[in-house]
């Protein structure tokens, strides 16, 4: 008996050596113990006596195993530590992937002025849809069917009622129709219209103003536009009111600001006229007050729309539209913010 054991330990001292990972060593230790319970189970046909002599080698022999495997186990791990070390090891010198960081569109960062301006003058935001009904998009802003002003705007129709809207003046009339006045909203948002040359795209963008309360004048607009001026563009930048027609509104204006680019000396870019017209507005019309049952003896309006793009080109001296729409990276990466 004390020869199988001592025979035992010889064996899985030797096996030892060889266990090189955790795992071998783990299944060693369980040989060990499976096969010294083997040889203890014989120790029943021992004499009586001589059971104490050998449960004590049993447990020497035991505790000595216990003690190697802990050292072996300190061994083998520290060895597993350093292979996946080395196996997962990371060349820092190596040139990283870089990602850009992104920023917001110039038509966005227009619009974003716009609003933060005119919310400082205590507008708030409405936004409609961009899929409009005949009705809103021309009939409401009294422009009905036949009238000619329809041809100013050629319309994409998606059914003989519904169309993709040409200009954001849809969203006054949605919002008169649900608010009494004082009303003082700004509509942004995306218009189409079947038109693409160097400053049209079918695709573009306008923000829309309007206003209605009791005693509204022109003066009311003018002032107003002029504080948008020159916080758009310069503390010197002037504003000028020439009649125009627009269905709804009367009377209706052309806005000009002295020429961003000249300072109002005349250049290539105002055509030597010192003004650059950008954007419609007016007295809102009696009819369109009527359509949306709001009493045009007792409250008045004004409203402007203006092309977002047209703001964005003159502010940032751009001159083919497209530019804004391309998305090239090379161009977008000059207005970060
Ligand atoms: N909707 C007009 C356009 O797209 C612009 C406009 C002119 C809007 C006069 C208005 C306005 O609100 O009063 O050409």
């Amino acid at each position: 008996m004390k020869e199988k054991i001592e025979a035992l330990r010889l064996q899985i001292e030797e096996a030892m050596q060889n266990a090189s990972t955790g795992r071998a060593l783990y299944e060693l230790k369980m040989r060990f113990q499976t096969e010294l319970k083997g040889i203890m189970s014989g120790m029943k046909d021992l004499p009586k006596e001589e059971r104490p002599a050998f449960g004590k080698i049993v447990n020497e022999c035991k505790q000595a195993m216990e003690e190697k495997f802990a050292e072996q186990e300190v061994v083998v791990r520290q060895k597993e530590m350093e292979q996946k070390y080395a196996s997962e090891r990371i060349d820092i010198s190596m040139p990283g992937k870089s990602r850009k960081q992104g920023a917001l569109h110039p038509i966005t960062l227009v619009k974003n002025e716009l609003i933060s301006i005119f919310s400082g003058m205590g507008f708030t935001v409405f936004e409609g849809p961009e899929i409009e009904t005949d009705y809103y998009n021309f009939t409401a802003l009294n422009t009905p069917k036949d009238h000619p002003a329809r041809d100013m705007q050629d319309t994409f129709y998606l059914a003989e009622n519904l169309l993709l809207r040409t200009q954001t003046s849809a969203g006054q009339i949605r919002v008169m129709e649900k608010q009494k006045p004082p009303i003082k909203i700004l509509s942004p948002g995306r218009v189409f219209r079947s038109d693409d040359d160097a400053t049209h795209s079918p695709m573009f963008h306008q923000m829309e103003g309007l206003v209605v309360d009791k005693g509204i004048t022109l003066c009311d607009l003018q002032g107003m536009l002029a504080e948008f001026a020159r916080k758009v563009f310069t503390s010197s930048t002037k504003v000028r009111l020439r009649p125009s027609y627009f269905p709804f509104t009367e009377p209706s204006v052309e806005v000009d600001l002295s020429c961003t680019e000249c300072g109002g000396k005349g250049c290539r870019l105002c055509k030597g006229t010192g003004w650059i017209e950008v954007l419609g507005a007016g007295m809102v019309n009696r009819h369109v007050l009527e359509n949306c049952g709001v009493d045009p003896d007792e409250y008045s309006g004004f409203a402007f729309g203006m092309g977002i793009e047209r703001i964005a080109m003159l502010k940032y001296g751009i001159n083919n539209i497209k530019t804004l729409f391309e998305n090239d990276t090379r161009f977008l990466e000059q207005f970060e913010n």
